[in-house]
């Protein structure tokens, strides 16, 4: 179990907590503060208010004393019975002899000797004053009184009970406040964070920009942000320029130190010893490994910018694969590999691009070869409904399912594996190539045992000048 650690806590929770918890101590404060006057004010308040029922009870006596009239004073204190507070009461005269007595029945019967001066104090539990009794301005006697302190139990208790209740409501509507306005501020800046992750991933498109919401801290954020990705935008499109530009002049050299090659080896320039054939030999693979390699760098710098146009036509199978096979005997003698060809010849006509559809499928044969080290490698042609199917089977390698999560895609261009294989972009361009010929290319695979890639296009259909 970790610890919980405040610095870890999502934003969204931090949010909620600074405001939950700010709201439930500023309000925690509040009730408190109002508990401690009350319980400084209500002791004044109940002395006040026996020192008031004193007055009226001693003024109501004034002649039970003058006339002596005990009874009359212990029918006035026994009254004090209305109220439950009251635990006892004394009347004094003027020599300090009780005159008249009240307790509560279950209070004790205790009475306190006569204080002359006026007094009330608290202790015990209980609140007690003595007052004179005072007849025209003369004093005829002493009224002595005693509460106890319940009433004001009762209030604390009420008041405590209250402000639990107030503070579980506050703390669940703050709650639900927070919860509801954090996303407000968290929103946004989740945007920000999930593109900034797809940016990172290689995913994010750069032409897009975040909607900037307010001009706070995040607006700013977000702004910076768009800021940063037009930069990185800029950077991307020089990068593309650079690529398409370099490989764009290196073409057409590389085109013509391979043609002049060819013409040496088809004796153009004098009779070859065997040394010289097979440097020469050595020299056309590489030329056309270069050329291969310019061509897929050309066309995926033609890609990112947007700008691939492709031709569709009516075009045989037989043709696209006869443009296809060109080229690969050599290196498929020299590791042993037979091509196999199935239902070529027989194969209909397609509706696609002919030249992407034929880089399309050298990228295929490209790869089978490199991956092959024994066996055969077959070029099937067959139909599937309204699509013309070209399968490019092996007997080789194979591949895991994390190489084929990523196959498709050209994040590997500047990966260790490059080096090994190429450049990683010819399955990127193919799977390009054949979305915009309205086709599609598939794969199945087995570690070990061989792949087969699919490449379909729509067929041919003539008399309707296009698609099947
Ligand atoms: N027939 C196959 N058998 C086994 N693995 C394959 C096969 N075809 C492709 N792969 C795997 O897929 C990866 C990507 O292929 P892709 O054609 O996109 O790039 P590349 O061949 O490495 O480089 P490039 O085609 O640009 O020269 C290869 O590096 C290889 O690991
Ligand atoms: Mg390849």
């Amino acid at each position: 179990m970790g610890i919980f650690r405040f610095s870890d806590m999502p934003l969204k929770k931090k949010i909620t907590l600074i405001a939950v918890v700010s709201s439930s101590v500023s309000l925690l404060m509040a009730c408190l503060v109002f508990i401690l006057s009350e319980s400084l004010t209500f002791p004044r308040v109940m002395r006040q208010n026996l020192s008031n029922l004193a007055q009226i009870i001693g003024d109501n006596s004034t002649a039970a004393l003058s006339f002596n009239d005990s009874r009359t004073a212990q029918g006035l204190l026994d009254t004090l019975k209305a109220n439950p507070h009251i635990l006892s009461a004394c009347l004094y005269d003027l020599k300090g002899q009780v005159f008249a007595r009240y307790a509560r029945p279950d209070a004790p019967q205790y009475w306190p000797a006569v204080v002359w001066e006026e007094k009330s104090e608290f202790s015990g539990g209980s609140v007690r004053i003595f007052q004179p009794v005072l007849s025209g301005g003369d004093r005829v006697g002493t009224l002595y009184l005693e509460s106890d302190t319940r009433e004001m139990q009762l209030r604390m208790m009420d008041y405590t009970l209250v402000t639990v209740v107030v503070g579980v409501l506050a703390f669940l509507i703050s709650l639900l406040v927070a919860s509801r306005l954090q996303q407000r501020v968290t929103g946004p800046l989740q945007q920000v964070v999930d593109r900034m992750k797809d940016i990172a991933k290689g995913e994010g498109d750069l032409t897009k920009r975040l909607e900037v919401t307010g001009k706070d801290e995040i607006g700013e954020v977000a702004e910076a942000f768009n800021t940063f990705v037009g930069k990185l935008q800029g950077v991307e499109d020089m990068k593309l320029d650079l690529i398409s530009v370099v490989s764009h002049q290196l073409k057409t050299p590389v085109a013509e130190i391979n043609g002049f090659i060819e013409n040496m080896m088809m004796g153009l320039t004098g009779e070859l010893n065997p040394k010289q054939k097979t440097y020469l030999d050595e020299m056309r693979a590489i030329g056309r490994e270069n050329y291969r390699l310019i061509t897929d760098l050309l066309s995926a710098s033609k890609i990112d910018r947007g700008v691939v146009t492709v031709d569709l036509k009516p075009v045989s199978t037989k043709e696209v694969v006869g443009l296809a096979i060109r080229d690969y005997e050599v290196p498929l003698a020299r590791k042993g590999l037979s091509l196999e060809l199935e239902g070529v010849w027989e194969g209909g006509m397609l509706y696609a691009d002919r030249d992407k559809l034929v880089e399309a499928l050298r990228n295929l044969i490209n790869n089978a070869i490199k991956c092959t080290d024994k066996g055969s490698i077959t070029v099937r042609a067959l139909t599937e409904g309204d699509m013309g199917v070209i399968e490019v089977a092996d007997t080789g390698i194979g591949m895991d399912a994390e190489t084929m999560g990523r196959l498709f895609t050209k994040n590997r261009v500047l990966g260790k594996e490059a080096h090994r294989s190429g450049a990683g972009l010819g399955l990127y361009i193919t799977k390009n190539f054949m979305k915009q010929q309205n086709g599609d290319i598939t794969v199945t695979s087995e570690k070990g045992r061989g792949t087969c890639f699919k490449l379909a296009v729509p067929r041919f259909k003539p008399g309707e000048g296009g698609r099947l």
